[in-house]
């Protein structure tokens, strides 16, 4: 499932990412790829630990932590660290691959890449190019979306980002292991839980909507993992 998530930065948090960017230390982004993706990666990345990454790491936590459609969608269990890259100049695009399917924190601990997220930091009207291609079996998927917002989609997907040949691309990015690993069953749980606010929304509370619910909790302990 591909799904977009609004306004997860909102205009202060943007002006702050502005800020934090001004004179941020990029370096090459093949470090965090595995073989065949760095072949075909060509970015600049921020150190995970450099104080520009840490702000606005901090700020994207906080917006998904704000995001109910996130957390219905992703069923976060784990959060791999948030990173922050840019395409621009002769460092300008991503081509085909697929993400690594276990990355490792710091610490040592082990996360599997489920759903990725990209957070996009600046107006599509900053450059040219730079559209995240997501294969599926529904054909491809152009993404590029206003500052602030987010986009999700399943960590087993096929992707790229297409050549930027004006200005200057800029988003975080990051992967979430789920409860639930199965992209299927993630999307059933979301639809599940989406038309179950909304009946709640339109009728209140009724017995049916108090069973459903408990039908949603007694599907995802069936599929959720710990
Ligand atoms: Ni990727």
């Amino acid at each position: 499932m591909l799904l977009t998530l609004p306004d997860i930065l909102n205009p202060d948090d943007l002006r702050a990412v502005r800020e934090a960017l001004r004179k941020a230390p990029w370096s090459d982004g093949g470090d965090s790829a595995g073989p065949q993706a760095r072949a075909v990666k060509n970015n600049l990345q921020l150190p995970h630990d450099c104080e520009a990454a840490q702000t606005i790491r901090a700020m994207v936590l906080e917006g998904l932590d704000r995001s109910p459609s996130f957390f219905s969608a992703a069923l976060p269990l784990k959060v791999f660290t948030p990173r922050i890259n840019r395409y621009a100049g002769s460092s300008n695009a991503y081509g085909h691959h697929i993400d690594n399917a276990v990355r490792v924190l710091q610490g040592g601990e082990r996360v599997r890449t489920d759903v990725s997220c990209t957070v996009f930091l600046n107006d599509p009207a900053d450059y040219d190019g730079g559209e995240l291609v997501v294969s599926d079996t529904y054909g491809e998927h152009r993404v590029k979306l206003p500052a602030g917002h987010a986009v999700i989609y399943p960590g087993t997907s096929l992707h790229q980002v297409t050549p930027v040949t004006r200005g200057e691309r800029l988003a975080c990015f990051f992967w979430v292991q789920s409860l639930v690993r199965s992209d299927e069953q993630r999307r059933l749980l979301f639809d599940f839980d989406m038309n179950l606010l909304a009946l709640r929304q339109r009728l209140g509370e009724t017995p049916e909507t108090t069973a459903l619910t408990g039908t949603y909790h007694n599907l995802l302990r069936q599929w959720a993992d710990t």
